[in-house]
């Protein structure tokens, strides 16, 4: 059974599949493991180490991956149309693909592996049980990125963000808003917190307040009947009534007015991004506030937030970079490769060391994409949610 680590191809993504670690782990599963040259740059991982962990380097991706059973990706493979080298036509039939591949945007994409005989999986299905918390590529990621995004925030704003009394006179704390308290937002808190500032924090999930409240931050929300029943079964937010979001949202219009910081995360799987702040309530923020818009590349909860740049609008920056969790390649690249191989692990059978599947799992079904050349996951083929 071999097992390929291609480098990473796509702009902006610095992170790899693998670490020595987990290579070292794949060889103990019975895995022969091949690991594209150069794979490990971005995340300072040099071949040798790669090598010296009991990888073979295999010169370029078609080396890497041509024979073997199980590829790792961090993102879906490129294709020929976005300019790159058609990535999956190197992928042998009856491969398994294991990526975030982004299913949902890339229906078509999901049709080609299917085609191509290829069973991918999709490692942003993984169900949230207790089970699969170890393989939760989300939580791992976004933990790291909800992480950045206060960092990159304080490197674009103009002060300091804890109160400091100095011979020279008191600054005063910074005041940073978290909008979305999920697995980034609940960290963005946390790092807020412990760089001094104040921080205060909105969601549309009730079960979040006391989550909020835990970590020291305030928690500002309007509490009505319909909050109170904001979460899905599966603990995700619900889209809002209009209702709720002009009330929600004349709330935050008051509180944003006195922010220095605000951080963004709101996301609902599948959709865009719900809007949280308009283009008139930055207009109506201080001079050197800053707003980060962590779900920049699901179109943004901030009118004139811009995938991949720094705004500036009426003196308030907002910062839309790309890749959150590529901007902290090495330790996002140790947690997503770990989340690979705890998944992978639950598919390889103990005691012949060779692929055993088992289809009734629900870690299984919930993240297969294709199997024998169609499309099978029900959040795809409409027969999930
Ligand atoms: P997410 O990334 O989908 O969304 C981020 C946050 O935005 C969520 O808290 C969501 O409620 C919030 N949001 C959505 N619309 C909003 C709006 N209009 N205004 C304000 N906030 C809004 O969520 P994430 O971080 O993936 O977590 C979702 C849930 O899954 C949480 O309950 C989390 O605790 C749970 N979870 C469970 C795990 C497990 O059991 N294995 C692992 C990780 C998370």
């Amino acid at each position: 059974m071999k097992i390929a680590i291609p480098k990473e191809r796509r702009p902006h993504e610095r992170r790899v599949a693998a670490t020595p670690d987990t290579v070292k782990k794949l060889i103990g599963l019975g895995a022969q493991v091949s690991v594209e040259a150069g794979a490990g740059e971005g995340a300072q991982i040099p071949d040798q180490v790669f090598a010296d962990a009991g990888a073979t380097i295999a010169a370029d991706a078609a080396a890497a991956v041509t024979d073997a059973d199980i590829v790792f990706k961090v993102q879906r493979p490129l294709t020929a149309a976005e300019g790159g080298p058609d990535e999956l036509a190197q992928l042998k039939k009856g491969a398994l693909l294991i990526a975030t591949l982004a299913p949902h945007a890339n229906r078509d994409q999901v049709q080609a592996y299917a085609d191509a005989g290829v069973t991918a999986f999709a490692m942003e299905f993984m169900p949230r049980i207790t089970r699969a918390q170890n393989m939760d590529v989300l939580s791992s990621q976004s933990n790291l990125a909800g992480y950045k995004a206060v960092l990159d925030a304080t490197a674009e704003y103009p002060r300091a963000l804890p109160m400091m009394m100095t011979a020279a006179g008191t600054i005063a704390p910074a005041r940073a808003f978290v909008m979305g308290a999920g697995v980034a937002g609940l960290q963005a808190i946390a790092t807020a917190r412990r760089l001094g500032a104040i921080v205060t924090a909105t969601d549309v999930r009730p079960a979040v307040k006391e989550q909020v409240e835990s970590l020291g931050a305030k928690f500002i929300a309007v509490e009505d009947e319909e909050f109170a029943e904001a979460e899905t079964a599966a603990g995700y937010a619900k889209e809002m009534s209009d209702a709720y979001k002009q009330k929600q949202s004349a709330l935050v219009r008051e509180h944003l007015k006195k922010q220095d910081i605000v951080i963004c995360t709101a996301l609902i799987p599948g959709r865009q991004a719900p809007i949280l702040i308009s283009a008139d309530m930055v207009a109506e923020m201080k001079p050197g506030a800053v707003v980060v818009d962590l779900a920049v590349e699901q179109g943004g909860n901030c009118e004139g937030s811009r995938l991949g740049e720094v705004v500036e609008v009426g003196g308030v920056r907002i910062v839309g970079h790309d890749n959150w969790p590529s901007r902290i390649a090495g330790d996002a690249s140790q947690l997503y490769a770990k989340n690979l191989l705890n998944f992978v692990t639950t598919l390889i059978d103990d005691e012949s060391k060779e692929l055993a599947i088992d289809w009734e799992d629900e870690i299984v079904q919930g993240t297969a994409l294709t199997r024998d050349g169609a499309i099978i996951n029900p959040a795809l083929t409409g027969e999930g949610n």
